[in-house]
């Protein structure tokens, strides 16, 4: 009989972090292909068509390739199961990543071989160190110019500050790409292509002795940078990369699947299996106590064909099995996962059982709030996700009076989504919100949503705010009374102190150190 603790041991829950273009729908694509998922590379639909668009969701709504569309892809490789993060390729950042890297165990960082580290890829460095999370490199686009390898990993050290300890070294410049020698064997794996990448690529074992010969100053020259690796003692050690100091690099090329395989394994014999869970209280619960898990990921209304609403919630501890009563923690209520589905892309099939490190998706869980805890028996409660200070502020309005009933749910949805958040003033009430995001590409979501779901087009107009602080109900008189700044509420009740610049903010502060001015936790990574 199966074992959570066993089932955990075979799981690998991982997200893949990356600049926009740097490969990581194509990565994705060659890992469904290699895990078997796929027959063949290029189903991944349209590419050229998504670079147009500017958001996911739309993306979604125009029926685009697997890969953006899902939360999570789970497949097996070797004797593992492997689950497959989804995190928004949003060009700006979203509270949306920041959820879903929570709930992964660990993550591959995709650089453009000529690019190296870009804004996005940054940012999302910071948030996965943030969460702990052990990550490995994968060094693009080996296939075509870049840059000269050492020089990656320099850029790598100094601006993520994290070691860099190549697994494989690439044999040819960027551009010319022979192989990789596998540094922990010794042993050089050839490439050869095969029609545009769709079908695994061909690998071929070949000795040293032979590899200087048949590959002659390529070789020459990746044996002199491994000697000086070696001299540096730039080794993966496992220890040191569980714990975020070092990041193993592979080379490859998504495109012609060169070391697709190697990453692929790596993600299976480095990152680390599904841990046990801490508790607000900062208990680890076992892996094999009774069920447990927490929502990252609320969405609704996926697919035009299936009107509703998921969470998504990774499985922490226990058996989860499909028609179980589960308690939600905030509220105390029982919940009956009778429609329990997994996602992989637009396809939804029925989940029978999960295990931890898993996702589900539990359709019409209406209650059921991002951070919130699921569990059987005995209670648990999960850290909450920390909240990000939205730093854009407009103010929405509905274009056609008759249709505020629509705009009201399809605000009230965003809201709970988190898609945006929604201020409301006391004396302004609905008709007009606040709506406040972390990056303004929310807004353009928001509205598209709320035109073509709820059939609400609204237009929304800028403000002049752009600093929030949370504060609380005895701050809230005397600060509304003061020039040039706002108290807006969400609707759990949070209350934001909005100022117009940093500079107000900071004159206010000064001047009534007695008000509650919070900063919000996850701040400044944002932007
Ligand atoms: P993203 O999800 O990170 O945004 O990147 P995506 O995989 O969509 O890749 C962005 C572009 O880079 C695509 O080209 C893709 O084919 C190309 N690419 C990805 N990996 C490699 C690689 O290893 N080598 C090379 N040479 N190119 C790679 P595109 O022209 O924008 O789209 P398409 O017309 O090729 O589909």
């Amino acid at each position: 009989m199966s074992e959570p603790h066993d089932e955990a041991a075979r799981r690998r829950t991982f997200a893949i972090i990356s600049h926009p273009d740097a490969g990581k729908t194509t990565l994705t694509e060659k890992f469904l292909l290699y895990g078997g998922a796929l027959q063949s590379a290029g189903a991944v639909k349209a590419r050229g068509e998504r670079r147009r668009v500017t958001s996911d969701w739309m993306e979604m709504e125009q029926k685009r390739g697997i890969s953006i569309t899902s939360t999570v892809l789970q497949f097996p490789y070797r004797n593992c199961v492997l689950n497959l993060l989804d995190t928004p390729g949003h060009r700006d950042f979203s509270e949306d990543t920041y959820r879903v890297l929570a709930a992964a165990d660990a993550a591959i960082m995709v650089l453009d071989a000529a690019k190296g580290i870009e804004a996005q890829t940054l940012k999302l460095f910071e948030v996965c160190r943030e969460w702990n999370l052990p990550l490995l490199t994968f060094i693009n686009k080996w296939d075509r110019p870049g840059r000269d390898p050492l020089e990656l990993l320099d850029q790598v050290e100094a601006q993520l500050a994290i070691v860099p300890t190549p697994v494989t070294w690439p044999v040819g410049i960027a551009g010319d790409f022979r192989g990789v020698v596998d540094r922990r064997s010794g042993t050089y794996v050839r490439f050869t292509r095969t029609a545009r990448g769709a079908t695994e690529a061909g690998e071929e074992v070949v000795e040293a002795t032979d590899a200087a010969v048949e590959e002659g100053d390529a070789w020459r020259v990746a044996a002199d940078e491994i000697g000086l690796l070696d001299e540096v003692g730039a080794h993966a050690d496992p220890e040191r990369f569980r714990n975020g100091e070092v990041t193993p690099v592979f080379f490859g090329s998504a495109l012609t699947n060169f070391g697709v395989r190697l990453l692929l394994d790596a993600v299976i014999d480095l990152a680390p299996p599904p841990q046990p869970r801490l508790d607000v209280e900062g208990r680890a619960r076992p892996l094999d106590a009774p069920f447990s898990a927490f929502a990252f990921k609320v969405q609704a209304n996926m697919d035009p064909s299936h009107r509703d609403r998921i969470a998504f919630v990774r499985v922490c501890s226990g058996k989860f099995e499909r028609g179980m009563v589960v308690t939600h923690q905030p509220t105390g209520k029982p919940f009956a996962t009778k429609y329990a589905h997994s996602v992989f892309g637009q396809e939804r099939d029925t989940i029978e059982e999960a295990w931890p490190g898993d996702v589900i998706g539990l359709v019409n869980a209406t209650d059921v709030k991002v951070g919130d805890a699921l569990y059987l028996d005995g209670p648990v409660e999960f850290p909450r996700l920390p909240e990000f200070a939205p730093e854009h502020f407009v103010i929405a309005r509905v274009i056609d009076t008759g249709r505020f009933k629509q705009f009201r749910r399809g605000i009230a949805q965003l809201d709970e989504e988190g898609v945006v958040q929604v201020l409301r003033d006391q004396d302004l009430g609905d008709q007009a919100p606040m709506l406040a995001a972390v990056g303004p590409m929310q807004f353009e979501v928001a509205s598209h949503r709320l035109e073509h779901e709820f059939g609400a087009p609204t237009e929304l107009n800028p403000t002049t705010w752009r600093v929030a602080r949370k504060t609380d109900e005895s701050s809230t008189a005397s600060l509304r009374a003061l020039h040039g700044v706002a108290v807006y509420a969400r609707a759990d009740g949070t209350r934001y102190a909005l100022f117009e610049s940093p500079y107000w903010l900071a004159r206010v502060e000064g001047d009534h150190p007695e008000l509650v001015l919070e900063r919000l936790v996850a701040e400044g990574t944002a932007g």
